[in-house]
């Protein structure tokens, strides 16, 4: 079969493929995302041909029309390989989150492994049991990007046929990134322990994910799963188990139980909460007597989905916004010309507008305009602003419901801890300013990966431990909240 060079740049990478390999499959791997599924509605696949042809057929011209790209470029998603080619890649590597908790421990023997199995990110994270010291540490996208950026996306494709790949290829990632961390460290691991999302659990455990897809949203098999390698197909030892976690609930996964643990929010006598601001917005509020927690549709439009110029916190994105002199003035992610806007500076830019009285209260853009300039070619539109509006007052109303069900207040939290993927560019104030945290700011804190912080302490904790902390747990269903709707369209506004 006759073979063709591919040459990423600016990656400095040169792959060898076949005649007519779609680019899909060969661009995931190197982290180029597929936030659409490959519907080509998105655009978000889309690269620059710098050298070489690259057809594009009549529905790909259709789409590049639709999405206003111009001759150079072509979506990845439809597009195969039939020539030698450069071409220039829109998206880059995501940016590894930070570690910066501290917690005590039991010096155990030998060496383990924590994963987080984000929707978006896999960080895994070899451990030293002796001394808790991390010893190596990869990040990749997660692989199943191909097959939609968002929960849904992926539950439809598990349903529609792709349910063994799924697993395959998740199975497969993790298993590379295990190889590496021991190629560079030879030695025994006594113990893999990988949390995530219930979607995420249900497709690497190779279970059912359909219950999922419909009304009651429910599935009774979210239990710890305990695997071994062989049936992993994973090519090293690991001499106790693999464990994956379990959920609290549908929706409240395995990485909100490491989140909670991470907290330490199931020891305090006050009332702790936590949002995980991540692909799906999480929240929990509790205490050592009793837990609730909930998911809410906030967190695609952190993440990019549905904001016009949106985009995750990787290079090239603006991560914040000041006003300096009366002019905004943008930060931008790998201080490259920006291309578009993460979760961080859309809150930024929409307190700012708000401050200086661009927004009006419904979210209105005063001056009539259907968007505003916010830094070189990056506009925010009135869609974006109401789309933030959807998701701030979803976190909003969560917080509400959630501490009216456990018969507090407010202002009976001690602590709210913000976790996600954007979560350490994020200005607190701004996020107050908006209404999305209805709490003072020196109660804010921000607290990066708390599913992997979780994960690394489940490598020292006992199980009994989290099988407390899921009897005193309970999922809330907040539109089942009667007064839900009233609330969440007031949280929708900017007071
Ligand atoms: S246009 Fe959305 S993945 Fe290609």
């Amino acid at each position: 079969m006759k073979k063709h060079t591919i040459s990423l740049h600016p990656l400095g990478k040169e792959l060898r493929v076949n005649d007519q390999t779609p680019l899909i499959d060969v661009l995931h791997e190197f982290g180029v995302e597929f936030p659409c599924g490959g519907k080509g509605t998105c655009g978000k696949c889309k690269v620059r041909l710098l050298e070489g042809d690259l057809e594009i057929s009549a529905e790909q011209q259709t789409k590049l029309d639709l999405l206003g790209l111009t001759t150079d470029w072509r979506l990845a998603c439809y597009s195969m390989c039939t020539g030698d080619i450069t071409l220039e890649i829109e998206q880059f590597k995501h940016l590894i989150l930070a570690d910066e908790t501290e917690f005590s421990f039991t010096p155990a023997f030998g060496y383990g492994l924590a994963v987080d199995l984000g929707t978006t990110t896999l960080v895994a994270q070899l451990i030293d049991l002796t001394n808790a010291q991390v010893m190596a540490v990869e990040s990749m996208l997660n692989p199943q990007v191909r097959f939609g950026a968002d929960l849904i996306s992926r539950i439809q494709a598990s349903m529609d046929g792709s349910a063994a790949e799924m697993t395959q290829i998740i199975r497969s990632a993790i298993g590379t990134m295990i190889s590496q961390m021991l190629k560079k460290h030879e030695v025994q691991l006594e113990e893999v322990i990988l949390v995530g999302n219930a979607v995420m659990q249900l497709i690497f455990c190779a279970c059912d994910v359909s219950p999922l897809s419909a009304y009651p949203f429910h599935t009774s098999n979210l239990g710890i799963k305990i695997l071994n390698t062989t049936e992993l197909n994973w090519k090293f030892q690991v001499r106790d188990s693999v464990k994956f976690y379990p959920s609290i609930g549908s929706f409240v996964g395995s990485d909100i139980l490491a989140g909670i643990v991470a907290t330490g929010l199931h020891l305090k006598e006050e009332y702790t909460a936590l949002i995980d601001l991540g692909t799906n917005g999480e929240i929990v509020i509790g205490n050592r007597e009793r837990i609730v927690c909930a998911s809410t549709a906030a967190g695609p439009a952190f993440e990019g989905a549905n904001i016009s110029m949106g985009m995750r916190a990787v290079t090239g994105a603006i991560s914040s916004l000041n006003q300096v002199n009366g002019e905004l003035e943008a930060t931008v992610i790998g201080n490259t010309p920006a291309k578009g806007i993460c979760g961080s500076a859309l809150i930024d830019a929409v307190a700012i507008l708000r401050k200086i009285d661009k927004l009006g209260m419904f979210g209105e853009i005063n001056s009539g305009e259907g968007d505003i300039l916010l830094t070189g070619k990056v506009r925010l539109t009135q869609k974006d602003i109401n789309e933030f509006q959807l998701a701030k007052a979803a976190i909003a109303a969560g917080l509400t419901i959630l501490a009216k069900n456990l018969s507090i207040e407010l202002s009976d939290i001690s602590k709210l801890y913000i976790a996600g993927g954007f979560g350490n560019y994020l200005n607190i104030e701004n996020v107050v300013e908006t209404g999305m945290i209805e709490l003072p700011a020196e109660k804010i804190v921000k607290m990066g990966n708390t599913a992997l912080i979780g994960a690394k302490m489940f490598l020292f904790t006992d199980l009994k431990i989290t099988e407390e902390i899921l009897k005193k747990s309970t999922l809330i269903n907040l539109e089942a909240n009667h007064d839900f709707q009233d609330i969440y369209v007031d949280k929708m506004l900017f007071l």
